[in-house]
């Protein structure tokens, strides 16, 4: 006897589980028999409701509405309502043949189509017997793959050695841009001590940070169109940042070979400011690349 006292809450407990666990077939145990209600659905929305609403549609305000037809699931989310079913918003469109919407090139629901749509609803949005949820599978399929991260690493062992290294060379644009960038503006910030009385040492490490910067400039340039190149980017954002790039590289090339005649001119120094606004602004330019564009903002 005792062992069976003791039994008994856990053998209630695997009762009410077991119960619980068959509660769902026992809902789906109502719908219509012989009919598959899901699949019934998915037919009806891949003939009259996908073409407005998937992410490609050409009508921008009913993918703004919702672009998920292609998936009962997210139809379900967005259009069913798992506490009263007649208050879903597929249940107001359907009950007032608002949707398809009228003179459009998609037929109205027939009334059996419509039909079929209520009881789908009524009967808890049975998913299709045959488990796939996809109104549209090869628009799933795009869809899904553009979802996962890239397959990058299956695609190295395809490329040759060569593209691997113009790849490799390429990423190292954004590492080997931060030396022109930090001597150049230091070259420019040099020229503020020549009216002090470092006057001849700022104006050694003016030249110092020229004599380098100027090279790694056009290097750092050479490296970034090689990295565009690669990665097949293209942006407005991309081609000012290209442009500001080799206006830095060229201007500060420029200055490096004007140096010796010209440098105590006023010219230069306006020069040399003109080079550390375009460094500020292709840096800048280069973070919001990365980072995303209000990656600044404060
Ligand atoms: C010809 C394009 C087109 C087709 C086909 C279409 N829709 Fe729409 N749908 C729209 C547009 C556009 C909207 C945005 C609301 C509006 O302007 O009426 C919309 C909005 C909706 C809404 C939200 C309405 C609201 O008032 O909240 C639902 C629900 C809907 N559609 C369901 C469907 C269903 C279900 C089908 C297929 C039976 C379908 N649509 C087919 C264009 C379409």
């Amino acid at each position: 006897m005792v062992p069976i006292l003791a039994l008994r809450a856990p053998l209630s407990a695997l009762v009410w589980v077991l119960w619980l666990a068959l509660l769902p077939a026992a809902a789906s145990a109502q719908t219509p028999s012989g009919i598959d209600l899901g699949a019934d659905v998915r037919t009806i929305f891949a003939a009259k409701c996908l073409e407005c609403h998937n992410p490609d549609s050409d009508s921008s305000k009913a993918r703004r509405e919702f672009d998920g037809a292609w998936d009962l699931a997210l139809v379900i989310a967005a259009w069913s309502d798992p506490v009263a079913f007649d208050l879903a918003p597929l249940w107001e469109v359907v009950s007032e043949g608002s949707m398809p919407p009228e003179d459009e090139d998609v037929a109205a629901l027939t009334e059996q189509e419509a039909q079929l749509l209520l009881q789908w609803l009524e009967f808890g949005t049975p998913l299709p017997a045959d488990g796939n949820r996809f109104v549209d599978l090869p628009m799933a399929a795009r869809l899904l793959a553009d979802a996962l991260p890239s397959t990058a690493p299956a695609e190295t062992t395809t490329r040759s050695w060569q593209q691997r290294l113009r790849i490799w060379l390429g990423r190292n644009h954004a590492a080997i841009t931060h030396f022109p960038v930090a001597l150049l503006l230091l070259a420019a910030l040099m020229r503020v001590f020549q009216w002090s009385r470092w006057r001849q040492n700022a104006w050694r490490a003016e030249g110092f940070c020229l004599a380098f910067g100027a090279p790694c400039a056009i290097l750092a340039a050479g490296l970034g169109w090689l990295n565009a190149a690669n990665s097949g980017a293209a942006s407005d954002l991309l081609e000012r940042h290209r442009w500001v790039g080799v206006g830095v590289a060229g201007t500060s090339m420029l200055l490096l070979l004007l140096r010796k005649k010209y440098g105590a001119r006023v010219f230069y120094a306006w020069l040399l400011l003109g080079l550390a606004i375009a460094v500020a602004i292709g840096g800048h330019q280069g973070g919001e690349m990365v980072f995303g564009e209000s990656y600044l903002d404060f």
